[in-house]
């Protein structure tokens, strides 16, 4: 489409695939004046067919695009991340002005996006980085959106993103984050969750199947009921769907149709990265990134178990004990995601409010979830808490759910069912609620072999003993 002098539009679109496509038909919906722009005439043309009753159009000529724009010029990009948004970035820059704003709406590392601001920031432009999670209907229908960067360029957009986003009653899923990269950082712990998340209902449904013997349909009917209570989430809602699914090849039920090994795009990986970077444990994170990677060793895994023998995996658990265990490790990943973010953001000086996050993680996003509001609610009541577990009403929820965690869990070992992020996340919660742990044998043999010193309990100050005085 060639430039049009007397329209100004007041935002544009870099990369029209489903994604930019998607969120860029939500925003003409809510009445914004915007285009869009793609090398791709294809892309081009969808838009203007799906955009038809907006008369929208998109342009494949990058300079007519920016010309069209309203100043100052407010881009998102909607590209994969990793080197094509420096490329495209390169693009853009000689013909932006000071004040201009960029916004990455990728999963692009934060770190990246940290370069990425500092490099812009000489040029005078405002680089954000924006989680956006919903996949393509949530960027179509209202998605949850993690904005940081300048606040001041933030008010330039806030009504569109407002306007655009998932809504809890009249609560819009979206907020400033905080400065720098802190938007992609709380993306990428979404992520984390996200993946801790979907490992659990994995284990659910190993449990269900090898350990009670379920069908793919008692098994619907398991989340279906689960979905109406306590546990009602976005991923347990579609996992149930996926238990009905027929395969239009074989008619047979499409997930046993599908290999058992999963993959990933990294954003999980990322989260467990940093956790150790920032010495902040997220052991049900890192055990569901460990058992996709895991799940890759399918011909070892066959000849191991010819080797050790097919385990009878049995069990003896009731559903409901078997609700709670998953209810409680399900708190445990949240609790653990949002630790993460308040030691980033002591780190990062990112000043995050815990409580909004929580809020707006209620909606549109892939981890929502009834239970956000309970951690909403905690945040709310005190946004100085440093983990989800020192809240009182968090307490009586678990203490509730503890019986049936641990009977589901050792039945589980005790049979040999593999159950990683469950077992790890109870272990989890059995270190963190010990006041004295046997962590100073380690410091005691540190200073045996390497003389790295200890502290004592009844005197400050670093301590060295010559251990080999000892016999
Ligand atoms: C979302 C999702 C989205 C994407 C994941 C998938 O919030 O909408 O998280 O960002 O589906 O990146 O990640 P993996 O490919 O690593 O599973």
């Amino acid at each position: 489409m060639a430039n049009n002098d007397s329209k100004k539009y007041k935002l544009g679109m870099i990369g029209l695939g489903t994604m930019g496509r998607n969120l860029l038909l939500n925003m003409a919906d809510k009445g914004f004046s915007v285009t869009g722009y793609d090398k791709d005439r294809k892309m081009i043309s969808k838009l203007e067919e799906e955009g038809k009753k907006h008369n929208l159009e998109g342009f494949d000529d990058i300079e007519s695009f920016i010309s069209s724009l309203e100043t100052p010029r407010t881009l998102i990009l909607l590209v994969p991340a990793g080197p094509i948004v420096d490329s495209v970035i390169a693009e853009l820059k000689p013909l932006l002005s000071k004040g201009d704003i960029i916004i990455d709406s990728g999963n692009s590392h934060f770190t990246d996006t940290n370069r990425r601001v500092d490099e812009l920031e000489k040029d005078g432009l405002h680089f954000f980085g924006m989680g956006i999670s919903g996949g393509e209907e949530g960027a179509r229908f209202g998605p949850s959106m993690m904005p940081g960067g300048d606040k001041q360029a933030y008010n330039v957009v806030k009504d569109v993103f407002d306007a655009v986003a998932a809504k809890v009653g009249t609560d819009p899923c979206v907020t400033y984050i905080g400065p720098g990269a802190s938007g992609h950082f709380v993306k990428m712990v979404h992520n984390g969750i996200e993946y801790a998340i979907m490992e659990l209902i994995a284990e659910v449904y190993g449990i269900l199947k090898n350990g009670l013997g379920y069908s793919n349909s008692d098994i619907y009917q398991v989340f279906k009921k689960w979905n109406e209570g306590r546990l009602q989430s976005f991923l347990l809602e579609i996992t149930a769907e996926i238990f009905l699914f027929k395969d239009t090849e074989t008619q047979n039920d499409l997930l046993d149709q599908i290999k058992d090994e999963a993959r990933s795009k990294g954003t999980g990986k990322w989260t467990s990265e940093v956790s150790m970077e920032l010495q902040l444990p997220v052991p049900t994170i890192n055990e569901a990134v460990s058992n996709r990677d895991l799940s890759k060793f399918k011909k070892l895994r066959v000849s191991l178990e010819e080797a050790f023998g097919k385990k009878d995996t049995k069990i003896a658990v009731t559903v409901d004990e078997l609700e709670d265990a998953f209810y409680f490790s399900m708190i445990s990943a949240y609790a653990q995601g949002m630790h993460l973010l308040v030691q980033a953001s002591k780190e990062y000086q990112y000043d995050l409010q815990l409580q909004e996050i929580a809020k707006i993680w209620r909606g549109g996003c892939i981890i929502r979830a009834k239970f956000l509001e309970d951690i909403y609610q905690a945040y709310d009541k005190n946004n100085a808490l440093e983990h989800l577990f020192g809240d009182a009403g968090i307490q009586n929820i678990i203490k509730g759910t503890l019986s049936g965690t641990r009977k589901t869990i050792s039945a589980c070992i005790n049979s040999g069912l593999g159950i990683p992020a469950f077992a790890s996340t109870l272990t989890y919660f059995d270190t963190i609620t010990t006041a004295r742990m046997p962590s100073n044998l380690i410091q005691a043999q540190r200073d045996f072999f390497g003389a790295h010193t200890f502290e004592r309990i009844d005197k400050d100050g670093v301590f060295h003993a010559d251990w080999n005085k000892l016999s």
